[in-house]
């Protein structure tokens, strides 16, 4: 399919704009400590599909030319994403072995290097995010707007709180509302900040904000519900990361919720109201309608 090749090739060169700022805004050195910002650099670079900080760069594109004037913007969503994963995969909470196709960073190195190397990395965002190319390219007004936004989304009341309900889900009867509460929080608020830091740092005006802030929640439902999936039906390999791991530790996800079938048709539906919202944007939300279907449909 013509379209699908052209998204993929798209992602793959913002992927590639996202690898570039990540060599490039990354710290040197580390003295004593070096080996901490190595373990930062090797879960950094073990790969990943970059969706979050492609999200806003094209929040940024929808309404400015040159998204690179918001990289290390973006390389920063990466390093907080990155975290939430090294963090996940620790022996205190999911308790897996492999991400990104390669031993996990406590695997590589050891418990307290990975617990610093998140640490780090969470903190290392906040630099970027006042990095001085942004304080010369953006309103400054904006850019403390998307950093609330995006520390909003993954603070005690976003993220981390879906990470904690999500731990103490496990082995529990659930019901569709604590799981609609913990994928919200874990996962979909994150990917919303993604896609709306970006439009406010191009000073999108406010009625769009709105408009992106509702697909980006469709969009990240869309995503999460597709890695519980996955998490049954994906390959092992393919996905990088280990599958029946939700099973073993008993989470409360959309399979193990309503079984495979539904799951796929909510996941659909889902997908399908992320196109609605983007109506009114007309031809200027062609990459992201083709996102959400490429996501949609994706194997890892
Ligand atoms: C994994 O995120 C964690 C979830 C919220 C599902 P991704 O599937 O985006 O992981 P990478 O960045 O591609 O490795
Ligand atoms: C993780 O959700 C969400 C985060 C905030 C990291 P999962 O635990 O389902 O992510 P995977 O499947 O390990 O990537
Ligand atoms: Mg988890
Ligand atoms: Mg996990
Ligand atoms: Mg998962």
């Amino acid at each position: 399919m013509g379209d699908n090749l052209e998204i993929s090739e798209f992602l793959e060169e913002k992927r590639a704009l996202i690898e570039k700022g990540i060599e490039r805004y990354f710290p040197q050195g580390g003295g004593y400590g070096k080996r901490v910002l190595e373990a930062s650099l090797y879960s950094l670079k073990a790969g990943g599909k970059r969706i979050r900080p492609i999200l806003c760069l094209l929040g940024y594109e929808l309404y400015q030319g040159n998204s690179e004037d918001i990289l290390p913007f973006a390389c920063g969503i990466e390093c907080i994403h990155t975290y939430s994963l090294i963090h996940d995969d620790l022996p205190a909470m999911d308790d897996d072995d492999f991400r990104r196709g390669k031993p996990a960073c406590h695997k590589a190195f050891d418990e307290a290097t990975a617990i610093l190397a998140g640490d780090g990395l969470l903190t290392l965002a906040f630099e970027l995010f006042t990095h001085s190319i942004l304080l010369n390219k953006v309103s400054h007004l904006n850019l403390l707007r998307a950093i609330h936004k995006v520390a909003q989304a993954v603070g005690l009341k976003g993220m981390v709180a879906g990470q904690m309900a999500d731990l103490l889900a496990e082995g529990k009867r659930g019901s569709l509302k604590k799981l609609q509460w913990i994928h919200n929080h874990k996962t979909v608020a994150f990917i919303e900040a993604s896609l709306v830091s970006g439009a406010i740092l191009a000073s999108a005006p406010p009625r769009e904000i709105k408009l992106l802030s509702k697909f980006g929640r469709n969009l990240g439902l869309t995503f999460q519900i597709i890695d519980d999936l996955l998490d049954i039906i994906g390959d092992e390999k393919t996905l990088g990361k280990p599958i029946k791991s939700d099973l073993k530790r008993k989470k409360l996800t959309y399979p193990s919720l309503l079984g495979i079938e539904k799951t796929k048709l909510i996941a659909e539906r889902t997908a399908y109201e992320a196109l609605s919202i983007l109506e009114p944007l007309g031809v200027r939300a062609k990459i992201l309608k083709d996102l959400t279907l490429y996501l949609l449909k994706r194997i890892n």
